[in-house]
Order: structure tokens, then sequence, then C-alpha cells
């Protein structure tokens, strides 16, 4: 989603600003613009497409300036263009934004009618000429911000440049924006994103929601507001952001292929802080718990399915997955002795957000399974279970997945009450080595991956616990390769998928050692109709040898529980592999958004 970055201060803001666009550039966007103060005139440059295009300009006209706002714009309404890039301004104001502003169509009517004329098919400038309508009416620069944001539905943040005041303003409805000082106090900023601002301040502050940041560089401070104007301690300070650095590639050719390579130091790391983390027990046990209903979108929800079978199995508790864009718009029948378990590794994603706040109404227990600290789900959950996977810039995720899964693990044990690693230690470190063991020699995986990715589709296939492992390993392959594939359960192919099945297609089929002859028996179906068939499954089988044209061998052995993360690190690089003989844009793939923040 959206980008957003704003300095006021004592230097030339305009590096820093560009500097934390960059950094946020993970995020998925389509154009990007910044705003700046030059002689108490409010300027505008903006471009579509890269952010390249946009320091092209800025550094042409050599711009400099104290007080800068930017942004990159993921679409949402309008079409992708200079015009409908933020920052939107005018004389008086520029702001950015960042979510949807849900009755913007009847107040751009109502505004119209007034005679207002708008110049860009976005929500956005809704804010803007609504904002400046308020300013002229005569209230003050604080009071019309406050206004014209109250008059807003849906969930946004907003950054204000005022052309009358050197000072910027920020404000947010569950949607994410922070913002930082310098230790001196000489430098204010403010973002939609903590790691924007790594480097450039000292102290980093989290408004709660509908909370107004006042960025105050005539006083060198930072005050926040309610709705109504009055001070408010709705805020959290962190200074121990000091963990978060600004990720290089470090010699991998893309963030995905490194961060699929941190994947044995995470693992090896996660038992030790959970051993120190949790030494007493939560507050949560699963046998006061009616249901534990998991919630999450994308690879979150195939994380939280990879849980469901053995929560239901260790715990004897009722469990559902949902979907958050699904469950948040039903009417579900759950009850404040049941446990609202959101896995994100943002912490930010719209859906995911909007459920919380819907279990928190509805008197729920919440937690959440998460990597980014700070977040709005952070805020939300009254326990929080965070994965420690860093910061994941690949937009298609794969170290988080497995990090969540792992966690999740943990919780099982915490919620019966036991110490969170016992028991799970030595499987970790079987899982540890056998991952790394396939990240040392891709080879057979590069060269099926250089064989299969001209075909025509790819039907992803695994029964019980390698299910969620099928239809994870679809999505990475569809979100950074742009290829059909779907996952299925083996035994749904014969209720009708299996008409896919011809020589252009190739079936990925997941094999553990559970259930094998019934998901081989759906392998010979698909042999029988002249599908190709990849398996990946145990080693040294001559039968799985023998019905495949490609057959990547795994040891299952110790694994137990882990097992699905195991076979979906080969999902994870045979999607990248396939990605990198289509030359796709892996880190950033077309029309995707690393933390989705909109509905
Ligand atoms: C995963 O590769 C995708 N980028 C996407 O499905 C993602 O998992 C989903 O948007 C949820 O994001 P979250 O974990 O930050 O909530």
């Amino acid at each position: 989603m959206c980008g957003i970055v704003g300095y006021i201060g004592n230097k030339n803001g305009v590096p820093v600003v560009l500097e934390g666009l960059s950094r946020l550039e993970y995020r998925g966007y389509d154009s990007a613009g910044i705003s700046y103060k030059e002689d108490h005139e409010l300027n505008v440059l903006k471009k579509e497409g890269k952010l390249e295009n946009l320091e092209a300009i800025v550094n042409e006209k050599k711009v400099t300036s104290s007080s800068v706002i930017g942004h990159t714009r993921w679409a949402t309404h309008g079409e992708v263009n200079d015009t409908n890039a933020h920052p939107h301004g005018n004389d008086d104001f520029s702001v950015v934004h960042n979510g949807i502003i849900e009755n913007a169509f009847e107040l751009k009517k109502e505004l119209q009618a007034e005679g207002e004329v708008f110049h860009s098919q976005t929500d956005s400038e809704v804010f803007l000429v609504l904002l400046t309508k308020n300013f002229k009416s005569g209230l003050s620069v604080k009071d019309a911000v406050l206004k014209t944001f109250k008059a807003l539905e849906g969930n946004s943040s907003f950054v204000v440049l005022p052309k009358a005041e050197n000072n910027i303003y920020a404000i947010k409805r569950s949607a994410p924006l922070v913002c930082g000082k310098s230790d001196d106090d000489q430098e204010l900023l403010a973002s939609s994103d903590p790691y924007a601002l790594i480097g450039f301040v000292d102290n980093i502050f989290f408004p709660g929601e509908e909370t107004l940041c006042f960025l105050d560089s005539s006083n060198n401070r930072i005050d926040f507001f309610d709705l109504d104007g009055n001070p408010s301690e709705n805020y959290k300070s962190d200074k121990s952001r000091k963990d978060l650095k600004v990720e290089t590639k470090e010699g991998f050719d893309h963030f995905m292929l490194k961060e699929i390579y941190e994947q044995p130091k995470l693992i090896n790391e996660i038992a030790k802080i959970y051993k120190s983390e949790y030494s007493d027990q939560i507050s949560i046990k699963a046998q006061d718990l009616d249901t534990i209903n998991i919630i999450g979108c994308g690879t979150a929800w195939h994380a939280g399915l990879c849980l469901r079978n053995i929560y239901e199995t260790e715990l004897q508790t009722k469990v559902n997955v949902e979907l958050a864009s699904e469950f948040r718009y039903r009417e579900p029948f759950v009850s404040s002795k049941d446990l609202g378990l959101f896995i994100s590794q943002s912490g930010e994603t719209a859906d995911t957000i909007a459920c919380t706040e819907l279990c928190e109404k509805l008197n729920l227990k919440l937690a959440s399974i998460l990597n980014v600290g700070g977040s709005t789900l952070n805020r939300l959950c009254h326990e929080n279970f965070m994965i420690h996977a860093g910061q994941e810039i690949g937009v298609a995720s794969t170290k988080a997945f497995t990090m969540q899964v792992i966690v999740g693990h943990f919780l099982m044990r915490l919620l019966q009450g036991k110490h969170p690693t016992a028991d799970f230690e030595k499987e970790l470190e079987v899982l540890k080595n056998r991952i790394q063991n396939i990240l040392d020699d891709v080879s057979s995986i590069k060269k099926i991956a250089n064989e299969v990715h001209t075909c025509k589709g790819y039907i992803f296939t695994g029964r019980n616990k390698y299910f969620p492992i099928a239809l994870e390993g679809a999505l990475k392959l569809k979100e950074i390769a742009y290829v059909h594939a779907e996952g299925y359960a083996a035994g749904e192919l014969k209720h009708g998928p299996i008409a896919l099945i011809d020589e252009e297609m190739v079936s990925i089929c997941l094999v553990g050692p559970e259930l094998f002859e019934k998901t081989l028996s759906n392998i010979e179906e698909i042999k029988a109709r002249k599908g190709k068939i990849l398996i990946v499954g145990p080693k040294d089988n001559s039968k799985l040898e023998e019905i495949s044209d490609w057959y990547i061998p795994l040891d299952f052995s110790d694994l137990n529980y882990f097992s699905p993360i195991y076979v979906n690190v080969v999902m994870q690089l045979l999607s990248y592999y396939i990605a990198r003989e289509k030359g796709t844009d892996i880190d950033k793939p077309r029309n995707l958004a690393k933390s989705v923040t909109v509905e």
C-alpha cells in the first residue's frame, strides 16, 4: 500500500524523504511525489512509475527544503498517472493519503455543487478540497484538519503540509502512521512505516486511533491531540526501535532469495527467544476456550491452516480458520469464551484489523502471531506472539510464513499450560538442518524450473498437513511469476479440477509419509491423463521415481509436525526460480503490495 514520509527540521529534508520513500518501495506502488516549501510557497513534483522518475526531476531542479512530504501511491481510486499521484496540493495545503475515503463520492458531489473544482480522479483530493474549504471558513489549520478528518468515513492516514504554518500535521484511523524526532528535537518526521525513519530519528511515537500528531517545528516538539483538539496521551513512544536496520540484499539477487536463506538462522534463534520470553505462563488456557478462531489473509491464512489439525488434536478445542475478508462481513457465531487468533506479518492488513476490531466488540480474547512490533494489530491484541523474522522486504512472504507456523506451535504449548519449546527443540534442530541441506544445493530445483517455466498452468496438490502447502506454493508462484497456479486438496482433483489435466499442465504433487498410498492414487489419476508430474516426496522411493516426470526427494524422518514447513521451502525456491526464468520483478511483483492496508 501507499508509503508516506514527512520531514520538518533544520536541514534539507528532500534527501531524507526520498530515502524514506525508497525504503518503502517494497510495499508496492505505481507513482511517487513530493511537496516542499520554498520561499514560503508550496510546490509539488510527482510522476507515475518508479521513484527514480521523481528523483530525476527533483535532482534536475536541485530542490532543497526543510519542509517536505512525500508519497508512493498504490492506486485505489483513479488510474495510474501524474495527476492522480500524491501529494495533492493547492495554494494552502499539500496532503498525502494512505487508505480509502469511503464517503468520498458523496462529499465530492456536495463540494462540486458548491463550486469546488477537482483535478484528479482520487478520493484523496476530497480531503484536500474539504480541508481548504474549512480553513478558508476561518478555522485554524489544526481545527480545519480535525473537522475535515471527522467528516470522512473509512480507514485512512493523512500527512498535511500547510502553507500558513511551518509545521506538519498527521492523523490516522486504522491505517499505519508513526512519527519520530531526533534527540536534539531539531528534526521531526512522520511516516506510514517506522522502517522509513531508521537513522533519522532517535524516538519513535505510535499514535493511537484518531489522534492528531502535531510536528511543531517552531518549538521543536511533537504534540498529540484528540478529535476535539484537546491534548492527548493516546500514543506510545519507543526508543527500542534501534533493532530496526536498513536491509540490503547482502549479495543475493533478490530480497526474497535472501529471506529464504535466512530461515535456518531464524529457526535456530526462535527457541532461545521463546525460552527466555515465556518462562511463565500466559493468561489464556485452551481448557477455558470454546473455539479458537484463527484469522488472516493470504499466506497468513495458510499458516493458520497449517495449525488447525494439530490444534484440534493436541488442544481438543474446536478450531476455525477464517479468511479475514470473509469473516468480517458474516455474523460469526462466536462468544466471549472464544479466542480470536490473528496471524499477520505486517500487523496492518485492513481485513485482519477489521476482524480484530469486530472480535474486540464481541468480547473475544485477542492474540496475534505477528512480525511487526508497534503495528496496529500489536496494539489491539491482549497477547502478541512475535515471530522475530526481521524486516521482510520481499512482497512474497517466505520466512514470515515459516516463523508464523513455528510460533503457532509454541503458542499451542502455552495454551496447554506447558513450556513453549519443550519437545520441539530436537525437531527444530532437524528442521533447520534439513532446510539448510535444500538451500546448499538448489541445482535440481533450478533445472526443473527451467524445464517447466513455459507450461500452460500449474496445479499444486497435497493431502492433510500438505494441503495448506499446496495452497501456499500456488500463491507464491502466482504472485511472482504471474502464471495460473492452483492449490487443491489431492482428494479433490477428481471432483472437477482433473478436467484441467493434459500434457501442458504441470501437477506439483506433495507427498508425505502420511497417507502415502492415498496420495499416490491421486497421482495415478493424473498420470492416466498424461499430465506432467513433479513429485516432492520421501526419498529413495522407486514408485515415486517411476511415476513422476520430475522428483525432488526429501528426508522426512524425525520432523513430525514441521514437515510441511520443510516441503514449503522447496515451493519457495521453485516459484523463485520459475519467476527468474520469466524475468519478473520478484521483490516488487506487479499490482501487489507488501501490506494491504485497504479492503
Ligand atoms: C504473501 O506472499 C502475500 N504477500 C500476501 O498474501 C500476504 O500474506 C497477505 O497480504 C497478508 O499480509 P499480512 O501477513 O501482513 O497480514
